[in-house]
């Protein structure tokens, strides 16, 4: 590799980015509750070989705990419970799983319609760390339905909610009482590593860091789909690293 290679990155021979200069920069953060490393059943992921380079960078960079959230968004993604357990299965059972030191679990990442109700409703969501599920809306319109009354009917299943990216939600981004709304409300809010990176935006960023700062975010996920997003979480500098460091944070305080 070339001295510019090695210094801006570059692609290896088997067509997997440089990890070799990975840092255990996120070992006091532990695990990662958002992503998509399952095989073959979502956007992220696409074989078996690529989500155990995935796990070989999460342990790279620190991690000891990954809990699989496909998505759960019909149609775009018609997963089920036994589909995603499939892939998990596939994957813990792949040749060389062994001696990559992460512990890996499933759940899902759901999409807030009538459908998810409807698995709300007769017990067929899949919690992760006993009983935490964890949400998304649509990035480009508003939901149509009340997420106070959502958030209640999960309570009342004994389910924990989580608004995956809010920081992403632009329809919210001139309306930050809406956060702290959802959070009185029982929402917990986890944001994505990549935006307080300014990876999707500046908007995205601001809003993060008026979450962080305002000490309303619960979890911190990476929402990692494709390899190169390893790299960017990788980049992070030391001022951002800090600053996640000393918030109170749910990923490392359960065990899967
Ligand atoms: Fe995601």
């Amino acid at each position: 590799m070339g001295l510019l290679s090695s210094i801006f990155g570059s692609k290896t021979e088997g067509g997997h980015g440089d990890s070799a200069a990975y840092k255990p920069l996120y070992d006091w953060l532990g695990t990662d509750m958002h992503n998509h490393v399952l095989p073959g059943i979502d956007d992220g992921s696409p074989d078996v070989e690529t989500s155990l380079e995935f796990l070989r960078r999460y342990h790279k960079l620190g991690f000891r705990q990954v809990v699989a959230s496909p998505h759960m968004r019909f149609p775009q993604f018609e997963n089920s419970n036994d589909k995603i357990r499939a892939a998990y299965e596939l994957l813990e059972n792949a040749p060389g799983r062994n001696e990559i030191p992460v512990k890996l679990a499933y759940s899902a990442e759901y999409y807030l319609d009538e459908r998810f109700l409807e698995l709300l409703e007769r017990d067929m969501l899949l919690p992760f760390g006993g009983n935490y599920i964890l949400t998304e809306l649509s990035l480009g319109h508003r939901s149509f339905l009340d997420l106070d009354q959502v958030a209640q009917r999960m309570f009342d299943k004994g389910l924990r909610p989580i608004l995956a990216h809010p920081e992403r939600y632009l329809y919210w981004s001139k309306s930050m009482e809406t956060f702290q709304k959802l959070k009185s409300r029982g929402w917990l809010l986890q944001i994505n590593l990549m935006s307080v990176l300014g990876y999707y935006g500046k908007v995205e960023q601001r809003t993060a860091n008026y979450l962080l700062d305002e000490d309303i975010v619960d979890f911190v996920g990476t929402d990692i789909h494709k390899e190169k997003h390893f790299d960017v979480i990788a980049g992070i500098d030391d001022k951002i690293l800090q600053k996640l460091k000393s918030k109170y944070l749910i990923n490392n305080l359960f065990t899967i």
